[in-house]
């Protein structure tokens, strides 16, 4: 199937404090693409940890919001205790969503961040198996490289310009917003 962008939810940056929504969609997700994303089966439980360091580990997470559910997202994560030249990249996309066009606008949003941190090498240990990652990279090969097979892709990102830090500053704007409107529709009205 062909994943036009038909989807009717927004993408934006999560805030730290909305964990237990990145929590809730990892623990969703089937087991399969449990597996893809995390390399291996893992528990709840090792889901509930990893998810609780979500602010901790300083990473961006990019979100696909659907009636106030994470129901896809897009980890760029420090190697070190700073942005160095090396980042990592990892996507979860839920099966009901899923060849909708998210992942390839996630993984676009990544390399402009990575871009935009001076990040010069993205790696993903997803690609070897992973035909529908390897479909995703190859739409956005005017802004990486990687080599096909390998078990670490790695991404090239040009140099960060003034349209790629406006543009995701615009987003940053664009996604407070939305955040704030997410937020204040879940405080219940007062009788
Ligand atoms: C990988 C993943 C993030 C992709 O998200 P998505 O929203 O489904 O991706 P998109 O819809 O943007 O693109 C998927 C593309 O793969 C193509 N595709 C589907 N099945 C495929 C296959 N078996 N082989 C090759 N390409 C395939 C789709 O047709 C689509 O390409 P198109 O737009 O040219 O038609 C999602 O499937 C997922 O979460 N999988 C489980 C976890 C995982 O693998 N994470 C990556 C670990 S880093």
């Amino acid at each position: 199937m062909s994943s036009h962008r038909t989807w009717g939810g927004t993408i934006r940056k999560l805030w730290p404090k909305e964990q237990e929504k990145f929590r809730d969609h990892l623990l969703r997700l089937d087991k399969e693409s449990r597996r893809l994303r995390f390399a291996h089966g893992v528990s709840d439980s090792f889901i509930e940890e990893y998810a609780s360091r979500m602010g901790e580990m300083g990473s961006i997470v990019y979100a696909y919001i659907e009636d106030g559910e994470v129901r896809g997202a897009a980890e760029l994560k420090k190697l070190g205790d700073t942005w160095g030249k090396e980042a990592e990249a990892a996507f979860s996309v839920e099966m009901a969503f899923q060849e909708h066009g998210i992942g390839t606008d996630l993984m676009g949003r990544v390399i402009r961040a990575a871009r935009n941190r001076g990040v010069q090498h993205l790696y993903m240990s997803c690609l070897a198996e992973n035909a529908k990652m390897q479909t995703i990279a190859r739409k956005h090969e005017a802004s990486l490289r990687f080599e096909y097979g390998d078990v670490v892709g790695e991404i090239v990102p040009q140099g960060p310009n003034y349209f790629s830090i406006l543009a995701e500053a615009m987003d940053d704007r664009a996604g407070y917003l939305m955040a704030v409107l997410d937020i204040t529709t879940r405080i219940p009205k007062a009788a």
